[in-house]
C-alpha cells in the first residue's frame, strides 16, 4: 500500500523569536512510519517539527505549520495513496498577525494575542481533496473519549478513529507507551492496551492491511 502519515505538532509564529506549538512529540506517528516500512508498505512521512530520528525507507517532508502541513498533504494525497493516517497534532488557531518585530514588554502588564482558525486538514480531504482511500484519524482527549471520538468520526468522514487520553505522564504526549481505543464507521471498536508506541504502529498498520483487503 502507499501510505501518507502526517505527525508532530506545528508551529505558529507570534513574531520572529515566539510561536505557539503544542506538547506533542511525534513518537506515535513516526512508529506508525517504521511499522510501516517495516510491513513493506512505501510511507509518505509529512512531518512538522519533532526531535526524532529521520525514518529510514520512509520519503519525509519536513513542514512547520498548519498552512505547509495543508498544503504538503494536498499536494500529495491525490497521488494514487491507499490511506492516509493524520496523527499531527496540528493547531487549531494561529495569531492572526505575526510580527514583523519582536513584541517589547515596554510598560504592558497583560497583552492579548487574537487568533483565527486554520484549515481541518483531516476534514478537508473527503471533500475539497476528493480523496477516496482509508482515512484514518487521531482523536487526543482529556475527557468523554467515546462521544468526541465518534463526533469527528462523523464529522472528518473517516473510516477509523484512533483515539488516546491524553495529559498523564505514562501516556499521550512524549510517553513511550500509550493505549488506544479504535472507533470504526461500521460502528464497531476495539482497545489496544497499553504498551510501547512502536509495537501499536504495528497494530494500527495490521488493522489497516486488513480494512484495505477486498471484502469477500
Ligand atoms: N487535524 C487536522 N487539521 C487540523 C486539526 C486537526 O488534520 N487543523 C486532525 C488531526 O491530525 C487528528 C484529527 O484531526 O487526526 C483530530 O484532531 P484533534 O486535535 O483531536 O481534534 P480537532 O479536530 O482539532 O478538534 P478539537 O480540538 O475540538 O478536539
Amino acid at each position: 500500500m502507499k501510505i501518507l502519515i502526517t505527525a508532530g505538532p506545528t508551529r505558529e509564529a507570534i513574531d520572529p523569536v515566539r510561536y505557539l506549538s503544542n506538547r506533542s512529540s511525534g513518537k506515535m506517528g513516526y512508529a506508525l512510519a517504521e511499522a510501516a516500512v517495516a510491513r513493506g508498505h512505501e510511507v509518505l512521512l509529512i512531518s512538522g517539527p519533532v526531535s526524532l530520528p529521520a525514518v529510514e525507507g520512509a520519503n519525509t517532508i519536513k513542514v512547520i505549520t498548519a498552512s505547509e502541513m495543508y498544503d504538503a498533504v494536498q499536494a500529495h494525497i491525490g497521488e494514487a495513496v491507499d490511506a492516509a493516517i493524520f496523527c499531527a497534532a496540528v493547531a487549531d488557531y494561529r495569531p492572526a498577525c505575526v510580527e514583523e518585530h519582536k513584541i517589547k514588554k515596554d510598560d504592558n502588564e497583560q497583552i492579548t494575542l487574537v487568533l483565527e482558525k486554520t484549515a481541518d486538514i483531516l476534514g478537508s480531504v473527503r471533500g475539497k481533496m476528493d480523496f477516496t482511500g482509508l482515512l484514518i484519524g487521531f482523536a487526543a482527549e482529556t475527557e468523554k473519549l467515546e462521544s468526541y471520538a465518534r463526533r469527528k468520526l462523523q464529522s472528518k468522514q473517516c473510516d477509523l478513529i484512533v483515539a488516546n487520553h491524553v495529559g498523564d505522564a505514562q501516556t499521550g504526549f512524549d510517553a513511550d507507551d500509550n493505549q488506544l481505543q479504535l472507533f470504526f464507521a461500521d460502528g464497531q471498536q476495539q482497545k489496544l492496551p497499553l504498551q510501547t508506541k512502536r509495537l501499536l504502529g504495528e497494530k494500527v498498520i495490521e488493522i489497516i492491511e486488513k480494512m484495505g483487503e477486498p471484502k469477500t
